[in-house]
């Protein structure tokens, strides 16, 4: 018997960077190779609607980040990859879960807080640009989760809040109609978020991602970009605070690691150290890369492989769907619940 479903997903709202592959889809397909687990990964389209607005930029995303999950060596047999938008259950999920969580509780999200911040710093109207999906986005998620009663749920530190929020709402659910819903456990990550070429978190938010698919050439171009201080070749450099050591660890080998850090106790140059790591990174994803341009040729087969997930997915989804309709009291009349 599989007890664990583990289930993760990534917003399509630009180009899969070295963070999304560092941070969720490398260790999410390791995982899917273990047994006992059913892994359950999306294609957050949904939740893209909610900052881009850009039917093009949605739609190519979503197409980038499936192609990037199946170019890095997701088996489509031993994970379920799907759309969102492809699963009913889940808005339909979401409007009940709409109604059983209080407003207060979204008030507290970060996100929203956030937007609504920056609004008071700048004008008088804290709602300026605010939607509901935005205010509403911790019970999507919430749903995304629920719908296939997942148990762990990792992703970034930015994210946990969502997660006791989802918590949240699955209680109030059973406590209010019974026991039908799994509280998720959050998993963070073990590994940082990967920073950008400008030193802060890698985000497509901040415009500083190093994309995981682009020529070798532009790779190394990016790489020469990422920021660093002014220190000479030959003085020693600390290995704290810098994005290129950073980088170099999260697809390094501890051997290589020891030696990185010894390069930079002995000063190695800002220009020498890009370049290793340039090496190192693409000697990792220089084959996914040619898969990657070879799948992107073919949208048909992905679109294949994605509605099998949803079919797969759905598997799940339907019958718990069917069991929360009947526990709300939308079912049939004359039909038992
Ligand atoms: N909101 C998540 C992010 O921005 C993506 C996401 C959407 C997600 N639904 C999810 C992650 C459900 C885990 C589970 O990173």
């Amino acid at each position: 018997m599989k007890q664990e479903v583990v289930l993760t997903g990534i917003t399509t709202s630009g180009a899969p960077h070295l963070g999304n592959y560092v941070g969720a889809i490398r260790p999410a397909i390791a995982r899917s190779r273990s047994a006992n687990v059913t892994s359950l990964y999306f294609l957050a389209d949904y939740h893209s609607l909610i900052k881009a607005q850009d039917p093009k930029l949605t739609h190519q995303s979503s197409f980038e980040i499936a192609t990037a999950w199946l170019a890095c060596g997701l088996d489509p047999e031993q994970a379920i990859l799907y759309r969102q938008s492809d699963i009913p259950e889940i808005t339909e999920l979401t409007w009940i879960l709409t109604c059983l969580t209080a407003k207060g509780l979204m008030n507290r999200a970060h996100a929203y807080k956030a937007a609504v911040d920056e609004n008071q710093a700048q004008n008088n109207d804290p709602d300026f640009g605010i939607t509901m999906g935005l205010y509403s986005y911790p019970i999507l998620m919430s749903a995304d989760i629920l719908a296939f009663n997942a148990n762990k749920v990792p992703v970034g530190k930015d994210q946990v809040q969502h997660l006791e929020m989802a918590r949240d709402v699955a209680q109030r659910f059973n406590h209010h109609y019974g026991e039908l819903f799994t509280l998720p456990e959050v998993e963070v990550a073990e590994t940082p978020l990967l920073s950008g070429l400008d030193g802060r978190k890698m985000s497509k938010s901040y415009g500083n991602t190093i994309p995981l698919f682009v020529p070798e050439k532009k790779l190394r171009k990016l790489i020469m970009k990422i920021k660093t201080n002014s220190l000479e070749p030959g003085e020693a450099k600390s290995t704290e605070d810098s994005t290129i050591f950073q980088i170099y660890q999260a697809f390094a080998t501890d051997d290589e690691i020891a030696q990185m850090r010894a390069a930079f106790a002995e000063g190695i140059g800002w220009g020498d150290a890009k370049q290793k790591l340039f090496e190192l990174v693409n000697a990792e994803i220089g084959e996914m890369r040619e898969r990657y341009e070879d799948l992107s040729t073919r949208p048909a087969q992905i679109e294949e492989i994605i509605q099998a997930g949803a079919a797969k997915a759905r598997t799940i989804s339907q019958p718990l769907l069917e069991k929360v309709r009947a526990a709300v009291g939308l079912h049939a009349f004359g039909s038992q619940k």
